[in-house]
């Protein structure tokens, strides 16, 4: 299984980053994951730029990654009460061209960490929804994160708890491989 992680934090210390490190590590042996890294470099979903045989090479790099992917883990943090814009417009420019979208069916997950201890929920249910429009297979439940600056001890959730059910969402995306 071919996992795309699609992260919505720029920031060097990100704990959304060290959030979709931790999932990746509960992926089952044989499955390889691989983090979309040019998010800021996609530019503002325009249907001008997406044009055949013109596309940004960031777009279709992005398409094609997308459409290898036997599952999305979508980690975003919470800014201003909604998923980042990096990780929106990374799913408004994979769920065209309408009709053979490479996100369509996707299978995909969706997590978020938060300094707050409300742990990103509205980016989470927001995240959810648009995935769901833009023809993803996305899971309802979702792993929030609260409090995140405390949560990691070298690389891992200290809260075994929270570890378990991070674990359990994963799972929920590679089912046939666990
Ligand atoms: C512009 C801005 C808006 C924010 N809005 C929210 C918010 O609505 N809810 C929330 O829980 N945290 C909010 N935060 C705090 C983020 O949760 C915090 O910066 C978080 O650590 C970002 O994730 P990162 O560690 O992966 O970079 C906001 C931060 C910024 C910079």
């Amino acid at each position: 299984m071919n996992v795309l992680v699609l992260l919505g934090s720029l920031r060097a210390g990100s704990t959304n980053r060290a959030l979709a490190d931790a999932a990746v590590a509960h992926l089952p042996e044989g499955c390889t994951a691989s983090v979309f890294d040019r998010g800021a470099e996609l530019p503002h979903y325009s249907e001008d730029l997406d044009l055949e045989g013109q596309l940004p090479e960031v777009a279709a790099e992005l398409r094609a990654a997308v459409a290898a992917a036997d599952g999305l883990i979508v980690v975003t943090p919470e800014y201003n009460g909604t998923l980042s814009s990096v990780v929106k417009n990374t799913i408004d420019w994979a769920s065209r061209p309408y009709g053979v979208a490479s996100i369509t069916g996707t299978p995909a997950v969706v997590m978020a960490a938060s300094g707050s201890p409300r742990a990103a929920e509205w980016a989470r249910q927001d995240a959810v929804r648009t995935l769901k429009i833009a023809g993803a297979d996305v899971v309802e439940d979702t792993f929030g994160l609260g409090s995140s600056f405390e949560a990691f001890a070298e690389g891992r959730l200290v809260d075994e708890e929270a570890d378990a059910s991070l674990r359990a969402l994963v799972g929920r995306l590679a089912p046939v491989h666990a």
